[in-house]
Parts: C-alpha cells; structure tokens; sequence
C-alpha cells in the first residue's frame, strides 16, 4: 500500500455499477452485507442508463412522434402542418432521462447504504481490489468479489472508427444534425433500432448485413416479416454482403463491401455485436483465464475459477442484456448469502424496440426443428384485434409454439404494437409451466392488445374466435 492510501474492508466490492453490478449491490446490502461499488465513470447505471437501452428508448420514442406528425396523425382526422424538427430540444430531453435515472441509482447506493468508489477498479489478488482514480489510489479489501463490469462496441478490421464520421452507438445518440445518408453496419439490435431513429428523422439508411437475414438469432419468420415492414419505412438493406473496409475522406465515409461499388454516407454506424469488457482487470492476479470469446468462465453459481470472485452479465456467456445482467447480479448474491439463487435461461426475453416492436422469449421454431421436438404453432394478426385497429397499428403478429404432446409453451414470438410489452405474458406462463390451454382459458380484458396472445394460444388448437 503506498504511503496515505486508504485500505477499507467490505463484504462485497462489485466492480462495475452497470444494471448488473448496481442491482446486485442493492440485493447485497439488503441482505446485509457492507457493499462497495466501484466505478469509473461520473456516472452511475453503465452502458444501458448511460449511452444504451434508455438514451436509445428515449430517441425511439421522439422519432416516433415526428414520424407520427408528419405521416399518420392525418389518418386520424388531425392535421399537422408544418411539422419541424428541434433536434437539440430531443437530444436534451434525451440527455434529462438518462441524468434522471442516473441519480436515482445514486440515492438508491445511499439509501442502501453501498460506499461507491470512483475510479477504475483491478484485482490484485483474492479479495484485493485497488481503485486508481488520477494519481489517488484505494485499497479494498473484501470477502466476495464481483465483476460486473459489461461490454464494449466490437470493431471491424479495416473499419476506422474516427469517432464522428464513423462511430459506434455512443455517438449515434447524440449526432448534432440528421445525416442525409447513414450506413449502418450490422442489422442487429442496435443496427435496426438507431437505423430506425435516424431515418424516421429523415435520414436515408443503408443498413449492410454480412447474413442473408436481419436479426438473427430472433424466430426467422418474424425476421422476414420484419425486414418486409422496415423496407416499407424506407430503410434499405444490403444482405449477404460483407463489409471490407470503411474510411473517413473529406468531409464523408467511404464504405467497401465485398465485390460491390463503395458506398458513400454523412455517417457509419459500427453495430456488429459487443465484446466482454474484460481489459485490465487483473484477472491473472488471480488466475482467471478468459474463453475463445473473452468471457470470464463462471459455474453455475457465479463464481470463476478464483474462489470467492464472481462475475455477471455481459462478462459471461448468454445473451448481453441487461435483464440477464440483473437476473443474475441477484441470483449471485442470493446464493453467495443464502446458498441459492436462480435464473431460468430458458425464459429471457429479448425485445426489439423498432416500429412495430419485435419481442421473443424461448425457442424459436428453427431451433425446435433442428432439435427435433415435435411441436403445434398458433399465429394471430394483429389485424383481427380491435384495439390493434383503434391504435391504428395492424401490422404484425403473435406465434406461439407448443409441445405437441405436453402442449407446454417453448417459445412465443411477437411482432407487432408494444410487442416488448405483451412478451411479459408469455414470459410469466413459461416461467410457471403453462400450455397453450392455460393462456388460452385465461380472461383478458377486452379490447386489448394482450387479447391477441389469447387468442395466438387458442390458434395452437385450432380454434381462435377471431380469425
Ligand atoms: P448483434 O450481434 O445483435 O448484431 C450484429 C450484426 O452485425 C450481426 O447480424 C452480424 O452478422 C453483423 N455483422 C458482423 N460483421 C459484419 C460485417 N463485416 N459486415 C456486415 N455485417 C456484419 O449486435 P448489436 O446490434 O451491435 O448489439 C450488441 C448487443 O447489444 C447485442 O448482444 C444485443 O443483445 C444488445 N442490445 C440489446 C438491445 C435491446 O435489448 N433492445 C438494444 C441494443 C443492443
């Protein structure tokens, strides 16, 4: 320990105040433990309250609206004329939710009583953590470690990422004008959702995708119809097409595809996946060897190879979610003080938040032909909801797919009006075991959207009332 530093015991010190570290240090100190949280940005909340999931939702929502003013609202007997864009006015509204929520994990750490560290957090050694922070440093001692400290945008080789012309996500929720032509790289979550943002705000978007699909991974049907509705918005795909290289000249980004003519654009949005933020962790300090794909190897209580350090979220294998992160933040510390804890991976949700919103949860039914399990599938259009229709939002639908003996729900696919919203339902039947029967025979408001789920699980059986 240098000379004047500090050395402070503590339970737990998690590293990283992300959804997963920050929830796992409010479960911990509410079982009792002293909990330390360590963080190197000013502030708290991670990728996903800082420059994710909810500066994103916020843009959604406002481009949404502008989108609405100009093109839809006609169709409701309201006329709007001379609609304009404030860009700087959205962007700051933006800007106060993310502070809001931010804050508000702050007064959460002092109601809880959790001592948040400033600085960048390393191990060095079982149970040792130091914090540097400028020149200052902190000693931590502690029973339980854990990192919860996230991911990082991936990058493309031959793909310069300049920061302003050619940018990952970050930047792309805070571009100071619309660009007239936006290629994004990479029709993934991010792609499809800040693609979507910019060019309801009048951008031209090209998005180039290396698959012959959009978002894999999700159900392909739901994909296709995806696609289908996203071209109708205006937004253009190149599929199947591999991006080489991508570089800054003059005043705009050139982009390079396999065997195709280099396309031009204002703006290049990187979005091809995340890595583990595993980098200068002192995880050798301990033993820690990462996986093939950077990840920390955990068991199935959380802890790695080092006993007593524990790591959560995208620093593990699943799904980069940050419902997945908090899942398992609690779960960690449930079992680290109670010897159990829990998370069911079979019923992650995973939502698109475009227009229509695209949400999922279980196996798709590519995944259950290739395994070979015998299963019955109901749709249901949104079109044949009457409050779908009232909204004025009838595209899309609801899949559901059951065991063909047991008739237990394996999965449930939406794509339609606050998809990521109805996937609650299906979320909470799977967790609890239901069969399509049970969704089927329960009673849903009427006229609602979630009646369309109902009615997809009547489908399974062949007999939906409204189709
Ligand atoms: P992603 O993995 O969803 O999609 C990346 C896409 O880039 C893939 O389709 C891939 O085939 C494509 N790609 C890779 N290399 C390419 C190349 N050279 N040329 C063309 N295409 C190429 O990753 P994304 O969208 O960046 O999201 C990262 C993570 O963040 C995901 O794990 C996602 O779960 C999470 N996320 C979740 C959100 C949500 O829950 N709504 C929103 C945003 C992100």
């Amino acid at each position: 320990m240098v000379p004047g530093a500090s050395m402070e015991k503590y339970d737990l010190v998690v590293i990283g105040a992300g959804p997963g570290g920050y929830v796992a240090a409010i479960r911990a100190a509410q079982l009792g433990l002293k909990v330390a949280c360590v963080e190197r940005e000013p502030a708290l909340g991670g990728t996903c309250l800082r420059v994710g999931c909810i500066p994103s939702k916020a843009l959604l929502e406002s481009s949404e609206l502008f989108l609405q003013a100009n093109q839809r609202l006609g169709s409701h007997g309201i006329k709007c004329t001379q609609v304009e864009l404030d860009l700087q006015t959205m962007l700051q509204r933006k800007d106060r939710i993310v502070t809001t929520l931010t804050k508000g994990v702050e007064s959460l750490f002092k109601k809880n009583k959790i001592t948040r560290i400033a600085g960048h957090g390393r191990l060095t050694g079982i149970g040792k953590v130091t914090v540097a922070a400028g020149s200052d440093r902190t000693d931590l001692e502690a029973k339980y470690t854990l990192i919860a400290t996230g991911s990082v945008s991936s990058t493309l080789p031959g793909v310069a990422v300049d920061g302003d012309r050619i940018t990952t996500s970050t930047e792309a929720l805070s571009w100071p004008e619309v660009p007239k032509q936006l290629v994004v790289i990479g029709a993934g979550y991010i792609g499809m959702e800040l693609g979507s943002v910019w060019s309801r705000l009048g951008s031209r978007v090209i998005v180039i995708e290396f698959l012959d699909r959009i978002l894999a991974g999700m159900d392909s049907e739901l994909g296709q119809e995806a696609r289908k509705l996203f071209e109708k918005q205006g937004i253009e795909f190149r599929l199947g097409t591999r991006v080489m290289r991508a570089f800054v000249k003059g005043k705009q980004a050139v982009v390079e595809c396999e065997g195709a003519e280099p396309i031009f654009a204002d703006r290049v949005l990187v979005a091809v996946g995340r890595k583990p933020n595993t980098e200068n962790l002192g995880l050798e300090t301990v033993g820690i060897k990462l996986d093939e794909r950077a990840r920390i190897p955990v068991n199935e209580t959380f802890e790695t190879s080092a006993a007593g350090v524990y790591a959560i979220g995208d620093v593990i294998r699943g799904p980069m979610l940050a419902h997945k992160a908090q899942e398992e933040g609690i779960a960690c510390v449930e079992q680290i003080v109670s010897g159990y804890g829990h998370v069911d991976y079979d019923t992650i949700p995973g939502v698109v938040y475009t227009d229509p919103e695209i949400a999922s949860v279980g196996k798709t039914e590519e995944e259950l032909q290739k395994a070979e399990v015998p299963y019955r599938k109901g749709l249901f259009p949104f079109r044949a909801n009457g409050r779908a229709l009232a909204l004025g939002q009838v595209e899309g639908k609801i899949k559901i797919l059951a065991h063909k003996e047991t008739d237990r729900i394996l999965g449930v696919h939406i794509i339609g009006p606050r998809a990521g919203d109805l996937i609650a339902e299906a979320v909470t039947a799977m967790t609890f075991g239901a069969s399509s029967e049970d969704l089927a025979r329960v009673c849903h408001a009427h006229p609602t959207l979630p009646e369309a789920i109902k009615e997809a699980a009547l489908a399974v059986d062949g007999r939906a009332i409204h189709i």
